[in-house]
């Protein structure tokens, strides 16, 4: 093999990085390679990947048989657009669907997790079509798209001022949103079991009394990732329901990051018990391949003739085969019971480490949707997003890959490929106890 593109000298790598336009931030080194739960940069230093890649990777990197399904694929098409079937898009189709109640019966494929909740939102407004509000939660992220932004925090003060979809504005109206169930830090200073979902019911009273007309859907993350690993507490999401129920309003999640195994199941909705009316996937979905979709109830009217929701990119035969393995494997593997497992013993080694460092102020899964709070006083929880930095920035230099940033940056996020054994697991505690030592010795939080 060649070693075209993966050689560079180091002083040409600086020039030609400055000619990458990037929304986002650079958080770390360049990297060459990967294999299962690591991978390596160009010195060859090697990192636990605890964060598979904005939470793409659940099989890991380079694992062979989806790259031999999708390159296998290759050879008789990699490109097709929208308005041909292909095999792969029939069987993973039908795949998905084997995977869920018979409610389910379509599904569309898109590009990017954005506009597949573009869809979802598209299929709500076909659906109730006087509608002109969505509702979303606080501290919620559906995408990058200029509609998919306004439903999430980015035009928001949730990090303290404002961020950067402020400059979009323009675009981002038709979103109302509501409190999220923060349980560590409920809005209405609460704790859970004696609240009775104040939150839940603000929805109730925001869909009634504070929006114009029918409401088209209300849109939330099972378990909100960018916003700060928030699963919804048991009960929530039932209630939500009805209240949708109650006003005829749709139910969409975005299981983007939940969806595939990594709470302990294959899918949120399967983990908490309650049936959105669309629900959309992405990320994981074939390990890193782009490909997104949107599953809708056999009761909904699907999209129209008419350029409704067609994209150059929205049917890629590669990313359709590696998504069917990909899938294949989740299921041989026992991938989810893997993920349940293995995010019980993080969350109790790390629970362990709480003790030791009060400045983890909240252990919370579930699975291998962690997030640790880091915070300057467990009593007051005050946010410490400089010393969560540091952490991050230290687990770096101990060859530890985290996730970190959204609208909680105080909040560290654990979330690795779900092939990940206790072996690994030990070695992560390790190398995250190292970090936080030596990111607490640095400072003050
Ligand atoms: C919950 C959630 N929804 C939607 C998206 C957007 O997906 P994409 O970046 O593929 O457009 C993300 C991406 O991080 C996400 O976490």
């Amino acid at each position: 093999m060649s070693n075209y593109p993966n050689s560079m000298d180091l002083s040409t790598e600086e020039s030609l990085a400055k000619n990458v336009m990037f929304g986002g931030p650079w958080r770390g080194p360049l990297i060459t390679r990967g294999e299962g739960v690591y991978c390596y940069d160009r010195s060859g230093k090697t990192y636990l990947d605890c964060e598979s890649q904005a939470w793409s990777l659940n099989l890991g990197f380079g694992n062979r048989e989806v790259i031999d399904a999708a390159f296998e694929q290759a050879k008789y098409v990699y490109h097709m657009k929208g308005g041909l079937n292909t095999f792969p898009r029939l069987r993973l189709v039908e795949k998905i669907l084997s995977l869920l109640p018979n409610v389910f019966d379509r599904v569309s494929f898109e590009p990017s997790g954005s506009i597949a909740n573009e869809a979802a939102m598209k299929i709500a407004m076909i659906n109730i079509p006087e509608a002109r509000y969505f509702i979303s939660l606080y501290h919620a992220f559906h995408g990058n798209t200029l509609a998919t932004a306004a439903a999430g925090w980015h035009a928001t003060k949730a990090q303290g001022h404002y961020g950067g979809g402020k400059k979009y504005m323009a675009f981002m109206q038709n979103f109302v949103k509501v409190p999220n169930p923060y349980c560590y830090r409920c809005v209405f200073n609460k704790k859970f079991g004696t609240c009775d979902f104040l939150c839940a019911e603000q929805l109730r009273t925001t869909i009634c009394l504070g929006v114009a007309g029918p409401v088209a859907a209300v849109i939330l993350e099972p378990v909100q990732g960018s916003g700060g690993q928030i699963p919804c507490p048991p009960g929530y999401l039932e209630r939500v329901r009805e209240i949708c129920d109650e006003f005829e309003t749709l139910l969409i999640f975005d299981e983007m990051q939940c969806a595939f195994g990594r709470m302990g199941t294959m899918f949120a909705s399967e983990y908490y018990g309650v049936v959105p009316d669309i629900f959309t996937i992405g990320k994981a979905l074939a390990n890193g391949f782009p490909i997104s979709g949107t599953v809708i109830q056999s009761k909904l009217k699907g999209f129209q003739d008419g350029n409704d929701d067609n994209f150059t990119f929205c049917n890629n035969p590669m990313s359709q085969a590696a998504a069917i393995k990909t899938i294949e494997i989740i299921i041989r593997e026992k991938l989810p019971e893997n993920a349940k497992t293995m995010g019980a013993i993080l969350t109790s080694g790390l629970k362990t480490l709480q003790e030791k460092y009060p400045v983890m102020g909240d252990v919370r899964g579930p699975g291998l949707h962690i997030g640790v709070e880091i915070v300057k006083d467990p009593v007051t929880k005050e946010a410490a997003p400089e010393l969560a930095s540091r952490i991050y920035n230290k687990a770096l230099e101990n060859g530890l890959i985290m996730g970190l940033g959204g609208s909680s940056p105080q909040v560290i996020k654990i979330k690795p490929p779900i092939i990940i054994n206790k072996g690994q697991c030990e070695e992560f505690l390790g190398k995250f106890e190292k970090s936080i030592k030596e990111a607490v010795n640095a400072g003050t939080p």
